[in-house]
């Protein structure tokens, strides 16, 4: 062992240190430093030495293992930096980088349109009730004053539900076709004054195009007490319509039939969109029909028990769908219920 070969392998093995990656230092520092390595094997290899040289060399060569455990101990500091540099850099955010939005979730238009119709019913004093969908022949029309051979109890016109009917006089069971039963539950349940909104679905076997849909909805409206006048009909249908299309709209009653309101009307407004000049939406008549109403007739009175002589109402249903239609211009029923996302975050 010379001091030259030391040199050699001091040189050589700088020349390692300083260009191994993460992948071969463990193994250069093992090639030199490990029990086997080739300085470990030099000083072990001193004690055969005459002793002039074993100090000579030994120091020399224990300067080289400081020097080379120093180079590999700063050459593991920079790889470790450069690694670390490296994932930085790969993985830097830009702050300055505008978001993706959250959609926020909200309220179905249609329950938008309903809760606006409840607001202005409830600002009147009128509760809100809910009753059920599964209906009785009796409730749905019976009670209603509706005959037996109206064309509205057939298959046609009615869903019938396979199940067994609670008595004779109840019939069959069925989806109600219209929220009017609920007049009927309400009146058998309280006593007058009443004045209550009935907002919910009904059902009807219309196949599905641009304005009908088998389930749609309905608020139905009932007013009962003493000395209620076709007057007081007429001046809370102007102040709904007011409310919900705008003071300026003129609203007029046009007569119609129905079995269980006497007399009956149907409610027009004035166009939204033009104003009575006649456009596309109101087919250029100027009006929109927007509910049925009526005094309730003396019948359905008898039959909740209450004496049609002391007590006079009114009832009215409408239709939200429709009035939603209408004030956001929209030409088919069924996007209500596709929920697709594009179009109802339109009303959120
Ligand atoms: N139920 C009627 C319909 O569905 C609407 C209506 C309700 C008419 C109340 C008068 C009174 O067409």
């Amino acid at each position: 062992m010379e001091t030259q070969d030391l040199e050699k392998l001091r040189k050589e093995a700088l020349v390692e240190v300083a260009a191994a990656s993460p992948e071969t230092i463990e193994a250069i520092r093992v090639a030199y430093l490990g029990r086997k390595g080739s300085l470990t094997e030099i000083l072990k290899s001193l004690g055969s030495l005459p002793p002039d040289d074993r100090r000579s060399l030994g120091n020399q060569a224990n300067n080289v293992r400081r020097e080379l455990e120093e180079a590999l101990n700063h050459r593991v500091q920079v790889l470790e930096k450069e690694s670390l540099e490296a994932r930085l850099a790969s993985e830097a955010i830009d702050i300055s980088l505008p978001g993706r939005s959250v959609h926020l979730g909200s309220r179905h238009v249609l329950s938008q349109t309903i809760r606006e119709i409840e607001d202005i019913f409830t600002g009147l004093g009128y509760g809100i009730v809910d009753t059920r969908e599964i209906e009785t022949e009796y409730y749905n029309f019976t009670a209603l004053n509706t005959p037996e051979y109206h064309p509205a109890r057939t298959l046609q016109g009615t869903y019938y539900v396979d199940a067994p009917p609670v008595d004779e006089k109840q019939g069959r069971m069925l989806l109600r076709t219209q929220t009017s039963p609920a007049q009927i539950r309400v009146m058998e349940q309280q006593k007058p004054p009443i004045f209550v909104i009935v907002p919910g679905k009904v059902y009807r076997p219309d196949v599905a195009d641009a304005t009908h849909s088998p389930m749609f909805h309905q608020v139905e409206g009932l007013a009962v007490g003493e000395g209620i006048t076709f007057g007081d009909l007429k001046g809370t249908l102007e102040h709904f319509c007011h409310k919900m299309f705008g003071p300026e709209r003129a609203v007029r009653l046009r007569p119609h039939f129905f079995p269980f309101t006497e007399p009956s009307t149907e409610v027009d407004v004035q166009c939204i969109r033009c104003g009575g000049s006649g456009c596309r939406i109101c087919s250029h008549t100027g009006w929109l029909e927007i509910m049925g109403a009526g005094m309730i007739d003396p019948n359905v009175f008898a039959m909740v028990g209450y004496d049609p002589d002391k007590i006079s109402g009114f009832a009215f249903g409408m239709g939200p769908d429709r009035i939603a239609m209408l004030k956001y211009d929209m030409s088919d029923i069924r996007m209500f219920f596709e929920n697709d996302v594009r179009f109802l975050a339109q009303f959120s």
